[in-house]
């Protein structure tokens, strides 16, 4: 529930304890990928994950994205344990409370920009109001694509293409982003173009932000950077990058 007017936020967002995920449960090929991860992040936190490729970070994201249950442990969000909730209560969750960057944009390829920044608000209230069609504009303008808002995503490069993406996830303004490799399919400079931007971003909304980066010059440039190994937290603290 909202917090009383005037009162603030409590500062943790989110807080994993123990959690566990099995995959083919039951299954000749039933394998445990996350061990029994602990975690917390506070509102207006900018975290990296990062580890070895199969070490368990998209499952971790996919469920801190209420996108895929836990098999055990313990999930509070926003001040809501997530293990009690049923799959509609876990949509709703989510349209509320988080936005999404994928690696591939994931953006529908018949509507233009601005119909996919206004996906977020028909998803979530059923309509759009010309409110929200106005904010929709603005985040798109504020991610500099101000002059492509009726171009469709085969029309856009493909660091257009994330920046639309990271409009999308943002303009409904949620506490968390979750980022899978956002930058993985770009070359270099459109890489380090949408990493300032989601810096950008972060600095002006206070929006949390929990990326996956395989690329360690970006994960030098987040406040703090946490690493899976085999499904094992090994490491937790700030960043040690040059200043960004
Ligand atoms: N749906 C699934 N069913 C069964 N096993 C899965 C499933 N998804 C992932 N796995 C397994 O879980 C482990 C962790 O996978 P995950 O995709 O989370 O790793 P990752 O760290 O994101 O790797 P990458 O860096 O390559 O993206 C891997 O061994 C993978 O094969
Ligand atoms: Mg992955």
């Amino acid at each position: 529930m909202n917090a009383p007017t005037g009162a603030a936020p409590p500062a943790v967002l989110l807080e994993l304890d123990g959690v566990r995920k099995r995959y083919n449960v039951g299954l000749p090929n039933e394998a445990e990928v996350l061990h029994g991860v602990s975690l917390r992040i506070d509102r207006g936190e900018f975290v990296a994950l990062i580890g070895p490729s199969g070490s368990g970070k998209s499952t971790l994201l996919n469920i801190v994205g209420l996108l895929e249950r836990m098999t055990a442990g313990r999930y509070r969000i926003d001040g809501v344990e997530v293990s009690g909730l049923d799959d509609a209560a876990l949509t709703l969750r989510r349209r509320s409370t988080l936005g999404f960057i994928f690696q591939f944009h994931h953006l529908l390829p018949a509507f233009s920009a601005l119909e996919n920044v206004t996906l977020p608000a028909l998803m979530r209230e059923g309509r759009i109001t010309p409110a929200q069609r106005e904010r929709a504009r603005a985040v798109l303008a504020a991610v500099g694509l101000g002059g492509a808002m009726n171009k469709r995503p085969g029309e856009l490069s493909g660091g257009m293409q994330q920046r639309v993406a990271i409009a999308r996830a943002l303009v409904l303004e949620p506490p968390l982003v979750l980022a899978d490799e956002p930058t993985g399919n770009l070359d270099t400079v459109s890489a380090n173009e949408v990493f300032a931007l989601m810096r950008q971003m972060h600095a002006e909304l206070k929006t949390s932000f929990l990326v996956v980066t395989h690329d360690p010059r970006l994960a030098a440039r987040c406040d703090r950077v946490i690493e899976l190994v085999d499904g094992r937290l090994v490491h937790d603290g700030p960043a040690a990058g040059p200043a960004r």
